[in-house]
This record gives C-alpha cells, sequence and structure tokens, in this order.
C-alpha cells in the first residue's frame, strides 16, 4: 500500500494534453532577446518581450554590474526587515516619477505586484469586475483573495456598467483591466472604463505590463497617455519586458503604498529584489528617458508589420501594438506554422489554451527594437507562407 506514490494520474493527464497537443516542454535557449542565436544561426525571435531592446545594452548591464559590485547578489532580507537598500528607494522614487503617481512600490515581479495588491484591497464581502482576457497573475490574486469575481466582455466598458449597476452598495469594489492586453496587443478603453468605475464608486487598477516602456510620454503607459491618474488608483508595472530585467511594480498615492507595505503578503514575507535587478531596472529607465522616442519608434515599425501581414489577408485581431497575433484557430495547425517559422530561421511560438480561449490558438509576434525594418519584411514574407501553406490563408 503505497497511496503516497501513486503519480499514474499524472501520466495520464500528460497523454490528455498531448492528444488534444495542449501539452508543452521546456526549450533551452544560450540567448534571450529580438535576435538571437542557436548554433551557428542567427534567428529572429518574436516571442521575446524585450520590447526596447534594453536587457544587453550596455548601459543597463553596466548599470546592474556596478549594484553587483558595490551591493552585492542579494538584498539579504525582506523589505520590512533589513531588505531595503537605497537602491529599492532611489527605484521607487524614480517610476513614481515616470508614472507621474505620488508613489511607487517594487516587488519581485509582475505576478506578485498583482498577487500583492489585489487581496490587500479587496476580501471577503468584496467585489472585483475584471475584462474576461485579464492575465492569468490577476485572476489568481482574485481567488487569493476569496472576492467574489465578475468578468465583463472584453474591452466592453458598457457591460462593465451593468454589473457595476446591478452589484448593490455592499462592500468594496476593484475594476481590473490591462491597459495592452498581452494575447491580443488591443488597447482597452481606459476612459470609458475608469469612468464607470468611478459612477459607482469603485477602484480602478490597470496592469501596464505591456505597456510599461511603450506607450505614453517616454513610455510612461496608457494611463499616463490618456492622464487618466486621478481616476485610476492603481497603475501596475512589470520590470520585466521593455525595461529588459526583472521585478514588478505599481505606482499609486501614498496611502496606498503605506497600506500595502503593511498588508501585501508577497512584498511583506518575501526576500528584497537584489541590487543589480533593481540596478538594471534603474539603468533601463535612464536610456529611455535619455534617448526619448523609444516607443513610438517601436510602435511605428510594428505597424508597417502588421500592415504587411494583414495586406497578405492574415487576422491580426485588433492588435494596435507592439504585440501582434497571427490568429489560426486550431492547437495542432499553430503548433505547424510555429514549426515551419523555425526551420526558416523565425521564433514564433504557439500560444494555445488555457492561455487563450478555446479554439483561439495563434502565434503571438512581439516586434522589438532589436528588428530592423528588413527584418520585419523579411519575417513578415515567412509568416505569411508559412500561413498559407497550413491552409490559414
Ligand atoms: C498582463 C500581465 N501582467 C502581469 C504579468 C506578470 O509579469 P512578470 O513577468 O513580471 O511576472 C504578465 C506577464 O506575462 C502579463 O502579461
Amino acid at each position: 500500500m503505497s497511496f503516497m506514490h501513486d503519480e499514474a494520474w499524472i501520466s495520464k493527464q500528460l497523454c490528455d494534453l498531448k492528444e488534444q497537443h495542449l501539452d508543452r516542454s521546456l526549450v533551452v535557449y544560450h540567448e534571450a532577446g529580438g535576435k538571437i542565436r542557436i548554433g551557428d544561426r542567427t534567428y529572429l525571435n518574436f516571442s521575446s518581450n524585450d520590447y526596447l531592446n534594453l536587457a544587453r545594452n550596455p548601459d543597463v548591464v553596466a548599470k546592474a554590474a556596478g549594484a553587483l559590485s558595490s551591493s552585492g547578489c542579494g538584498a539579504t532580507a525582506s523589505r520590512l526587515v533589513t531588505g531595503t537598500l537605497t537602491w529599492h528607494n532611489e527605484l521607487e522614487q524614480r517610476l513614481a516619477r515616470h508614472k507621474g503617481y505620488q508613489c511607487a512600490l517594487l516587488f519581485g515581479s509582475g505576478f506578485l505586484a498583482n498577487c500583492g495588491t489585489i487581496p490587500a484591497l479587496v476580501g471577503r464581502g468584496d467585489q472585483v469586475f475584471a475584462d474576461k482576457l485579464v492575465h492569468a497573475s490577476i485572476v489568481d490574486a482574485v481567488i487569493l483573495s476569496r472576492t467574489k469575481l465578475y468578468r465583463f466582455r472584453h474591452n466592453d466598458a458598457e457591460h462593465l456598467e451593468q454589473l457595476l449597476k446591478k452589484s448593490g452598495a455592499s462592500g468594496r469594489k476593484l475594476v481590473v483591466t490591462e491597459s495592452v492586453f498581452s494575447m491580443d496587443g488591443d488597447l482597452a478603453p481606459l476612459k470609458d472604463i475608469a469612468g464607470a468605475a468611478q459612477a459607482h464608486g469603485a477602484m480602478v487598477m490597470v496592469d501596464e505590463a505591456h505597456a510599461t516602456g511603450v506607450f505614453g510620454p517616454k513610455g510612461s503607459g496608457l494611463v499616463r497617455e490618456l492622464a487618466l491618474e486621478s481616476l485610476v488608483n492603481i497603475d501596475l508595472g512589470t520590470l520585466s519586458k521593455a525595461l529588459g530585467g526583472y521585478g514588478g511594480f505599481i505606482a499609486c498615492s501614498g496611502p496606498v503604498r503605506d497600506f500595502l507595505v503593511n498588508r501585501a503578503r508577497p512584498f511583506i514575507y518575501s526576500t528584497a529584489p537584489p541590487p543589480p535587478v533593481v540596478g538594471a531596472a534603474l539603468g533601463a529607465l535612464q536610456v529611455i528617458e535619455d534617448v526619448g522616442g523609444l516607443g513610438a519608434q517601436l510602435l511605428t515599425n510594428a505597424a508597417a508589420f502588421r500592415n504587411r501581414l494583414q495586406g497578405a489577408g492574415l487576422n491580426t485581431g485588433n492588435s494596435a501594438s507592439q504585440i501582434i497575433p497571427v490568429m489560426v484557430g486550431g492547437n495542432s495547425e499553430t503548433l505547424a506554422i510555429s514549426k515551419k517559422l523555425r526551420e526558416q530561421g523565425v521564433i514564433g511560438v504557439a500560444i494555445r489554451p488555457p492561455t487563450v480561449p478555446q479554439g483561439s490558438a495563434r502565434i503571438r509576434l512581439s516586434v522589438t527594437l532589436a528588428h530592423s525594418r528588413e527584418d520585419l519584411e523579411h519575417a513578415a514574407d515567412i509568416i505569411i507562407a508559412a500561413a498559407k501553406s497550413e491552409g490559414v490563408l
């Protein structure tokens, strides 16, 4: 009798995933970013979120290396114990200024920023209203909070308004959306969403993981571009995508920050981000602010790439950003296209359920500043040919 070691159910579930073309496994790369070498071949990587090509920028690397040599590998304690170093303070002040908020608070990752913030703001007896397509970290954060979750139709502020109207007066309310959607690259109607929330006394949180560094003045995000800071209580960003490093943060008011320092469990009960990681983010912010126009340049390149794909008849959904899905539908066809692309020197990973809804498997392409205009034209032709060969066109 050894029930403890019966893992047959795991093998059965893995077989089921394989049959549905939904199994996933890890592929090891030697390099990261928009253009990488594998063996003796250079690949155009459209599955990296290093949108501004900063992960290996020499100034960013130098700042991270400086923090490493002056302050060491680790913060050695959680923030409330002795882990708050001048690095953290400086980065939080810079991020707050960058985002146009009074304060900012760092978390270990964007995922943890959601899981720390949402359960601190709402709990049993409260209500969260989230877009149908929000990221898994938001859904998991709401589950952790034990709050009742209502989903409004994707980017449908009227549906949100209807749900808010029905919600009654009891408890706190929180509306959550992304500004640039991670798998669709479309933009939320933030003004209408924030307006509906305000009319019903709800707090607003916007996940700008994919907008930070790209949209808004000096990459400060879509909330700032639309001047919605006073209506958005929490503007969440990540250091892991356009900023090329790792970590998450929120921008918010002073009282919200003070409250989260006391209540956000992943902030309180986890070691503070390491100095080189914080240094890298400071370096990236500096480059974005000094160079200027990086986000605008990326969006212009992405628009030309999207036009070429659309011109050939591919369905790129409502993408209006550097994230461009090529909608395929079936899992096996999407995998076949991804394989063909790779053979041609283009990396475009197949995104399948549960990351996206059933029947909407796609190749999610992200344009980065590592891609030249010629690279983009070349890759678009390869993508169009691969889609044709799989009967998508
Ligand atoms: C919308 C959104 N929020 C949060 C996260 C998590 O950010 P991080 O990768 O920094 O944990 C992601 C990452 O994919 C995301 O797409």
